[in-house]
């Protein structure tokens, strides 16, 4: 049985599908490939069912995450396995997925080849869909984590992450990867994340709160309580 906060945040979901197929469709009238990058977590499941019954030339998208889990694909915390598992169906099957791991033990062997592969995709992406957590953080730009500030101001296009507040290793495509789109979302959900949105908006060290570092460009919020 679903709640009117369910079904508020499927209706939400749905019209982000909405918007994210008609950016794709704009760049493809002009591009031979487009790119979308699309964050992991909970919140975007219903985000990504919606948008894998859109009618688009999907062999010609790439997509890659935000950020990744540093550990196997079929794990069940890895982004990978949450985007081939509700993204990479139907329609959208024949999209080309990028991963952000190797076979190497740690992100920090293996983040020079994942950063090959990533700045080798048709940037500018089409779209950037970012999750929040509680503590501000954006993809895996979390504010306890020692990378932080690399991440912040490398040109690279991954960061190897650590962070106390996480408990696996992690890579992160880094704040000027992340930039270089043509449009920006922020999907979240509850009021608990409303409340960090505001304070977000209230000040602008992103080393407090990262998700700041994209709160001075336009971005397009989609939130449901
Ligand atoms: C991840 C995500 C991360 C996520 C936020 C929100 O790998 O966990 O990329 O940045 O967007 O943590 O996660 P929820 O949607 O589960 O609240």
């Amino acid at each position: 049985m679903m709640t009117s906060i369910d079904e508020g945040r499927r209706y939400l979901a749905e019209r982000l599908a909405d918007t994210v197929a008609k950016a794709l469709e704009a760049d493809l009238a002009s591009r031979e490939r487009v790119l979308l990058v699309v964050s992991g977590g909970s919140t975007p499941k219903p985000f990504f069912s919606a948008l894998a019954s859109k009618a688009l030339p999907w062999s010609r998208v790439d997509v890659t995450l935000a950020d990744e889990r540093w550990v196997a694909d079929d794990d069940a915390d890895s982004n990978a396995r949450l985007v081939r598992e509700t993204l990479l169906v139907g329609l959208a099957a024949e999209a080309c997925f990028h991963s952000l791991t190797t076979d190497d033990d740690t992100p920090e062997t293996g983040v020079e080849a994942v950063s090959a592969r990533v700045a080798a995709l048709p940037w500018p992406a089409s779209v950037v869909v970012l999750g929040m957590g509680g503590d501000g953080h954006t993809a895996s730009l979390f504010p306890d984590s020692e990378q932080l500030a690399t991440a912040l101001e490398t040109t690279e296009a991954t960061v190897a992450v650590r962070a106390p507040s996480v408990p696996q290793a992690r890579i992160t495509l880094s704040a000027a990867r992340l930039a270089d789109a043509h449009l920006h979302v922020l999907h979240i959900n509850g009021e608990d994340k409303r409340r960090v949105l505001a304070d977000a908006l209230g000040g602008d060290d992103a080393r407090q709160l990262p998700i700041r570092t994209f709160l001075a460009q336009p971005i397009a919020t989609y939130w449901a309580p």
